[in-house]
């Protein structure tokens, strides 16, 4: 069965439904854009999350107890402390944020952006600080003059940065939510940076790998290769940055001397982030994607992610197909098969229609449309292969930070933010001690070619000054009858929504724990190759079901790095089950109230 992104409801937008036989083809789409209305800062009313009637049995009282699950015992600390503090989760979440972006190199950041999706007195928020492309970026920067692209340039080094997002994120929410004092929520990671911390022996791994990896190329060195494991590592001038942030607010980050110093990294690097830059950034309130789900109500990421947009469509086209999932075993051949048909539906459409709202039309409510879902469902080929062209990704090692929180009223925040790829282009801004990300490679920087993540775009997402590049980031929270029962995000590139998928299912279908579900072995397809699977290298699936989807015609295949790093939390009864990704240094705690750590 051909595959291809969207269907002929979707005609005007000039698709076919032809099956796409090699990429070439997917550049011939022409998907027309509609014009830039561009950041729209002011805040939407908060979504009404529609709710089913109570039910006595289905519904526990709100757990008198917090929970949190975050990637490392640091932030763990620093977030346990905001909560005991009288904190509400968007204090915890501001204060996780800076923390990691002193222990998480590799992924934390405040040269980056993300997504925070808040869901506060029954109310569901989402903000976006996205960061965008400079105002000098332009559609083929990163072409030669024959146009092909031009190898590393969207990765690494100065022209990779988009405008960072995070510091305005973070002032923002904290701006509309917070109950504790700004200082009070930036000061615990001034103190992680200039007192420092003990390197975890997998952070001293990571940092040797990003040692090698711009071994002459930027700075990184020069910053980071004194870390050890097992030892404190200090980053004075990263507690200078924070203390100006701690001080000033967002301006001491988007003016004044860190915004100088990022200009000067700037043109010592040739980059393009300009002052204007970041006086103009803006983090934005958006509504966040929603639909009914069960018994649930999914409060996922909209554009410019692709994350709720695909975790909606798997949850609803897998629930179209229940009849062909009754009594099928978790990682079975055919599970994973009939979920990777799903998956491919859901890159075509991301490929084709998925870009910055502000910036093209995205058609959503088609998209999520029972009617285009339906149809969907009936493409799905239940015994073989949808056959479609053959791309080679180009993936590598990669990082990105989830953090998933409750606090003791029962409000959630799940927030994710990214540097891109593990430290991002790899730039340290001299003077200020943080590194600056490789975002741009996110936007399709020729259509057809594929992205780090071996995924490929169109012009809905090509390059635009000041336009938001396409994101797979999904912090998710499930709600039940208006109150919160699952908060899920996770790292991973084109994998985050696939993952988020299979925590979900794992849980509401296979009954697993948070920990048992964050620990499984994952799966993943993404349209291209047509015929391969990948599974995290180091919980491989069954051997039974690989040699099963080899006899089917499939390639599983070890994924090029161990993906996902998910943090959830999961309602039982009357508490709260928290759960690290036991493949990383995360940690995860239900807290009492007026208990410490
Ligand atoms: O926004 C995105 O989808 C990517 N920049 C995320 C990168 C990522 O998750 C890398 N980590 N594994």
């Amino acid at each position: 069965m051909p595959v291809s992104p969207g269907t002929s409801e979707f005609e005007t937008h000039g698709s076919s439904n032809q099956m796409r036989s090699d990429v070439k083809t997917y550049r011939s789409f022409c998907l027309l854009f509609a014009l830039l209305f561009f950041a729209a800062c002011e805040k939407p009313a908060p979504v009404a999350v529609e709710t089913a009637p109570v039910s006595a049995e289905t519904v526990a009282a709100d757990p008198a107890r917090a929970a949190i699950a975050i990637p490392d015992s640091q932030s763990a600390q620093v977030t346990a402390d905001i909560l005991a503090k009288g904190g509400n989760a968007v204090d915890a979440a501001v204060a996780a944020g800076f923390a990691l972006a002193v222990t998480e190199p590799e992924a934390g950041n405040i040269g980056g952006g993300g997504f925070m999706l808040i869901y506060l007195d029954d109310k569901a928020y989402f903000l976006d600080y996205r960061e965008t492309a400079p105002l000098a970026a332009h559609r083929d920067m990163y072409l030669d003059e024959n146009g092909d692209v031009i190898e590393g340039m969207s990765t690494l080094g100065h022209l990779a940065s988009g405008v960072p997002g995070a510091v305005a994120g973070l002032w923002s929410a904290h701006q509309r939510f917070g109950k504790l004092p700004w200082r009070d929520l930036v000061m615990p990671a001034v103190a992680l940076a200039r007192d420092g911390f003990v390197v975890h022996p997998d952070l001293a791994d990571t940092i040797r790998y990003g040692t090698r990896k711009f071994d002459g190329k930027t700075n990184f060195s020069k910053y980071f290769a004194s870390a050890k494991a097992g030892e404190i590592f200090r980053q004075p001038e990263l507690a200078d940055t924070l203390q100006r942030i701690a001080d000033e607010g967002a301006n001491g980050f988007y003016s004044g001397k860190t915004a100088e110093l990022i200009v000067a990294e700037m043109k010592r690097g040739n980059g393009l982030i300009s002052a204007e830059d970041l006086q103009r950034y803006v983090a934005v309130w958006r509504e966040p994607l929603t639909a009914k789900w069960r018994d649930f109500m999914v409060l996922s990421a909209p554009p410019p992610s692709s994350g709720g947009f695909a975790v909606i469509q798997l949850l609803k086209i897998k629930d179209l197909l229940s009849h062909e999932f009754e009594g099928l075993e978790h990682n079975s051949a055919q599970y994973v098969h009939l979920i990777a048909e799903i998956e491919k539906r859901v890159f075509a459409d991301r490929a084709e229609y998925l870009g910055d709202s502000d910036f093209v039309d995205v058609p959503m409510d088609r998209l999520l449309s029972d009617a285009y879902l339906k149809q969907r469902a009936r493409e799905i080929s239940v015994d073989s292969i949808s056959q479609l062209d053959n791309v080679h990704p180009g993936l590598e090692s990669m990082d990105t930070t989830h953090y998933s929180i409750v606090d003791f009223d029962g409000n959630a925040v799940a927030t994710t933010t990214t540097l891109n790829l593990s430290f991002g282009s790899g730039v340290v801004v001299e003077g200020a001690g943080f590194l600056l990300n490789d975002e741009m490679d996110d936007f399709s920087v020729k259509p057809g070619v594929p992205n780090a993540f071996g995924v490929i775009g169109n012009t809905a997402n090509e390059i635009q000054p000041g336009k938001r590049m396409l994101s797979s980031m999904s912090p998710t929270i499930l709600t039940r009858d208006g109150k919160v029962d699952f908060v899920v995000g996770s790292p991973g590139g084109s994998t985050i929504f696939t993952t988020v998928f299979q925590m979900i299912v794992n849980s509401y279908d296979f009954g697993m724990t948070a920990v048992e579900s964050a620990g499984a072995s994952r799966f993943h397809h993404q349209l291209l190759q047509p015929d391969v699977v990948t599974y995290s290298p180091s919980v491989p699936l069954p051997d039974e079901t690989i040699s099963q989807l080899s006899d089917r015609g499939y390639r599983a295949i070890p994924h090029p790095f161990d993906y996902g790093d998910v943090q959830t939390i999961r309602r039982v009864d009357d508490t709260w089950d928290a759960g690290s990704d036991p493949r990383n240094r995360g940690e995860s705690r239900v807290l009492e109230r007026g208990q410490q750590d």
